[in-house]
């Protein structure tokens, strides 16, 4: 059963001649991670942002526990948790009273809103560094914070654009480890998007490549090594890039 499904998902920006994401279908099954690829400026954050709730669609659709994004935002975003490309948090509080802030916009009680937190301290890894101002954080500290912050309340599926950018190969295995955990074991959902191919091949049970807004190919990671014929994710990457670069 799908926990997401997008339906001809389409953006244009003001002023912009073409749509950053054209008629964007996939959907995303529960504790399926979905990935989506693509060249710089493909579309992925754009389509991600509209699922966040964060701008609107100018065509299309999509919906989880049939609640459409764009007539009950509301109810769509209670199910979902986003982490942005480019996210800092608040500098003044520290890392627990970051987690105890946005568990507390999404907990029912306090017994929840501990469950919340006790989960987010574990998850980040953190550690004793929690009890630090997130102003002294590094961004590989930061970043961890906010994972954990984006799976700690249990979302039906966590939207994450480029979750591990920005971090030592260590703490990217680390991240990598714990989004399949939570996939396996919760049966989280996750829509991930990514340059790092090596990544999706670790992660991804999908994936949807994406050229100048469009999806232009979609499957397992076995599908796409067979349909253009290549023994890597990256190989994939660049034919089915240049693919639609000659059409
Ligand atoms: N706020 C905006 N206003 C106008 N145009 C935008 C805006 N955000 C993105 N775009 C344009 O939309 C297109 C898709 O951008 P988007 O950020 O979705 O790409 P992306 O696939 O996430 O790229 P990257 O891999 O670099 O993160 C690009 O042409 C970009 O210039
Ligand atoms: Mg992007």
């Amino acid at each position: 059963m799908s926990v997401l499904e997008v339906k001809g998902l389409s953006k244009k920006y003001p002023k912009k001649d073409v749509f950053a994401a054209d008629n964007v279908s996939f959907d995303v099954g529960e504790g399926e991670i979905y990935a989506l690829i693509g060249p710089n400026g493909a579309g992925k954050t754009t389509t991600i942002r509209m699922l966040a709730t964060l701008i609107s669609p100018t065509a299309g659709d999509a919906f989880m526990d049939s609640f459409a994004l764009t007539k009950n935002p509301d109810e769509f975003r209670k199910r979902i948790t986003y982490l942005p490309d480019e996210a800092g948090a608040y500098k003044t509080l520290t890392g627990i009273g970051y987690l105890e802030f946005m568990g507390s916009l999404f907990a029912k009680d306090r017994a929840e809103l501990e469950e919340f937190v006790r989960r987010g301290e574990a998850i980040s890894g953190l550690g004793e560094k929690l009890r630090d101002k997130i102003g002294g954080y590094s961004r590989g500290m930061i970043r961890k914070l906010l994972i954990a912050r984006a799976v700690m309340t249990n979302p039906k599926l966590a939207i994450m654009d480029e979750a591990t950018s920005g971090l030592d190969v260590i703490n990217a295995l680390e991240i990598r480890k714990m989004i399949k955990e939570l996939s396996v074991n919760n049966k989280t959902s996750f829509l991930l998007s990514s340059h790092n191919m090596l990544e999706i091949e670790y992660l991804a049970d999908r994936v949807g490549l994406i050229t100048a807004g469009k999806i232009t190919a979609q499957g397992t990671i076995p599908e796409l090594k067979a349909r253009f014929k290549s023994d890597n994710l990256e190989e994939v990457f660049v034919k089915a890039v240049s693919e639609n670069e000659v059409l």
